[in-house]
């Protein structure tokens, strides 16, 4: 078992750093006895930040100055490698939020893609909570595994990743009424509503995460037409930041706008039809089975990764992750403790 790098506090072996140098470069570097970090302004040696508080500034050979503080959490998922697409800090936030995700809380989550949104729900479960995550693409899997390894020093013992269609291997997984919380990030996210609906506890609560009106809609009447949820609530997430210097006070010039929309529903008590869902389902638009045809991946405008360019991301996640486990091997043997982690 390896070491958990720590969240706070002076900075150890194990740690990951991020040091701003001139012109506001970014370096991230995990600490290492012995490690050195070099560069054409010269040579900077891990163990001078080793015992210093975080947001030091430290020196190198040619004493230039960089600013060492610890990645957030955010900083981590917006610059680990991908296999598929992310969710971004914004979402996260709103998603955890939206979706009452709780300490000690049962979550499931599909696909796991790369990751990112699993290393949030870990953190608002904490350590009494049980994350299950299911993916059908095992190269996903494995560059989600090496994500959360880097970032917490090991894949933590109350997380599963379950290979699979969430279709076919939820069942299989939970008891019926098990759940407390679910979060589809997927392109058919309708698709598992009836597997969904069967493991959540009532009251239990269901946030798909979709990235086309079209998918929206599509989820929501779903939803609707199994009588099985409360009303569903939709919405989007934009955060415009701010330049905010003396007297020029005004928006950025850029942002992210469009990432994906939220949906949220709740599971009702067995047999339970609230008066408003009874007047909904009358007016509710049907699909067919033709319409499948328009979310494919590509008339959605889902990127396809290449096989190629995928290894390559895998290779670069687990080169991170090893990096990570030795350096935190390394400073368990250093500390001489047994370095459980979470
Ligand atoms: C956009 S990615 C998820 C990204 C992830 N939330 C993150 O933040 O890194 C969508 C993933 O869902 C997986 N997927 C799609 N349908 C699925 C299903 N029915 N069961 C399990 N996984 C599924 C895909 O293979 C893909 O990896």
């Amino acid at each position: 078992m390896t070491a958990t790098p720590r969240p706070s506090g002076p900075f150890g072996f194990g740690d990951r750093v991020q040091l701003t140098g001139p012109k506001g470069k970014l370096h991230t570097i995990t600490l290492r006895e012995g490690g050195e970090l070099h560069t054409h302004r010269g040579v900077l040696r891990h163990d001078a930040l080793v015992g210093l508080p975080d947001g030091s500034v430290v020196r190198n050979s040619s004493d230039t100055e960089y600013l060492a503080l610890r990645p957030l959490l955010r900083d981590f998922v917006m610059s680990m490698p991908r296999g598929a697409a992310i969710v971004y800090p914004k979402d996260a936030a709103q998603i955890v939020a939206q979706a009452d995700i709780f300490p000690g809380a049962v979550v499931v989550e599909a696909g796991v893609g790369s990751g990112a949104l699993s290393l949030w729900l870990l953190r608002a479960i904490g350590p009494q909570g049980r994350l299950v995550s299911f993916e059908r693409r095992e190269e996903f899997a494995e560059v989600a595994r090496a994500n959360a390894a880097t970032y917490l020093g090991a894949p933590p013992a109350n997380w599963q990743i379950v290979l699979g269609d969430l279709t076919q291997a939820l069942p299989d997984t939970f008891r019926p009424g098990s759940v407390d919380r679910v979060v589809l990030d997927m392109l058919a996210p309708w698709e598992c509503i009836d597997a969904v609906a069967d493991a959540l506890v009532p009251g239990g609560v269901v946030l798909c995460y979709v990235a086309t009106v079209t998918q929206l809609s599509r989820v929501a009447e779903f939803i609707r037409g199994t009588g099985l949820y409360t009303e569903p609530e939709s919405s989007e997430t934009m955060i415009r930041g701010w330049h905010v210097d003396g007297l020029a006070v005004r928006p950025d010039h850029r942002m992210v706008a469009h990432t994906g929309f939220l949906l949220t529903a709740r599971r009702l008590a067995p047999g339970a039809v609230p008066p408003d869902v009874r007047r909904r389902t009358v007016r509710k638009t049907a699909y067919g089975d033709d319409d499948v045809e328009v979310w494919t991946p590509g008339a959605v405008g889902d990127r396809q990764i290449t096989d190629k360019n995928l290894r390559k991301r895998l290779r670069d996640a687990q080169r991170a992750a090893d990096g990570a486990r030795q350096a935190a091997d390394a400073r368990r043997e250093a500390n001489g403790t047994s370095g459980e982690s979470a």
